[in-house]
């Protein structure tokens, strides 16, 4: 049976750059499951799909084909035999995403690809609804929180070293919390903490405190 450490969290929380850095030091590929939504969402928009139609769009992703691989220590998705790449890092995307991912038939497609990846080996899988939907009986579940500040100036950070945005820190925390709203309001596997998570609040500690308070908190045996 593969291992699976589950993080959780908010936009901008700090969940890839953590997740990435315990599956490098334990061996466990990272997964990247707002990828898999933000994938969806380009591809809808791509094809002119009304992301604003739920039966459109759960249509669409139903027969959508994204491939999947371990590759460099993570699972690499593909479409058409393309990486997606910061084509789906966007501000247009972000916005966006959200309402692909309030999708009930998006979110069942999704759920039952990342499940499969266990065949791969162990995972830490990253996300809002991978330790209350897709993986809830890992004994590795994890939510990361912050200010909405930090994780604002975090997210326009990034934006801005992909070079896929220039926006005013005001316009990012204003996105930022509009979709937090989206992701944690939607009828289906809302972003909230599970019981029995172990929270972070990473808005005074640095990535290798956050990185090592995972660590600590993991099964006997999983370091
Ligand atoms: O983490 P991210 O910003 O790349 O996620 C993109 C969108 O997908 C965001 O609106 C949250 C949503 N998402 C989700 O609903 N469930 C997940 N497991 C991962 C992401």
């Amino acid at each position: 049976m593969s291992r699976v450490i589950a993080i959780d969290g908010p936009s901008g929380s700090g969940k890839s750059s953590v997740a990435r850095i315990v599956g490098a030091r334990l061996g466990f590929l990272h997964v990247d499951s707002g990828a898999l939504y933000r994938i969806v969402t380009w591809q809808c928009l791509e094809r002119g799909v009304n992301v604003e139609a739920p039966a459109s769009v759960a249509e669409f992703a139903a027969a959508l084909a994204i491939e999947c691989r371990p590759e460099n220590g993570a699972v690499a998705f593909y479409v058409g035999g393309e990486p997606p790449g910061d084509r789906i890092r966007t501000p247009r995307i972000d916005a966006a995403a959200a309402k692909v991912a309030s999708v009930k038939g998006v979110r069942d497609g999704i759920t039952g690809f990342l499940r499969g990846m266990t065949a791969y080996g162990d995972l830490v899988v990253e996300g809002r609804d991978i330790t209350t939907a897709v993986f809830p009986d890992s004994p590795a579940r994890f939510y990361l929180t912050a200010s909405a500040e930090a994780r604002a100036a975090r997210r326009r950070l990034q934006e801005v070293e992909k070079g896929v945005a220039n926006q005013s820190s005001e316009a990012v925390k204003a996105a930022l919390l509009a979709r937090d709203r989206i992701d944690s309001t939607r009828r289906y596997a809302p972003l909230r903490k599970a019981d029995g998570a172990v929270e972070i609040d990473s808005s005074d500690l640095t990535l290798e405190q956050v990185v090592d308070t995972v660590l600590a908190s993991l099964p006997e045996g999983w370091r």
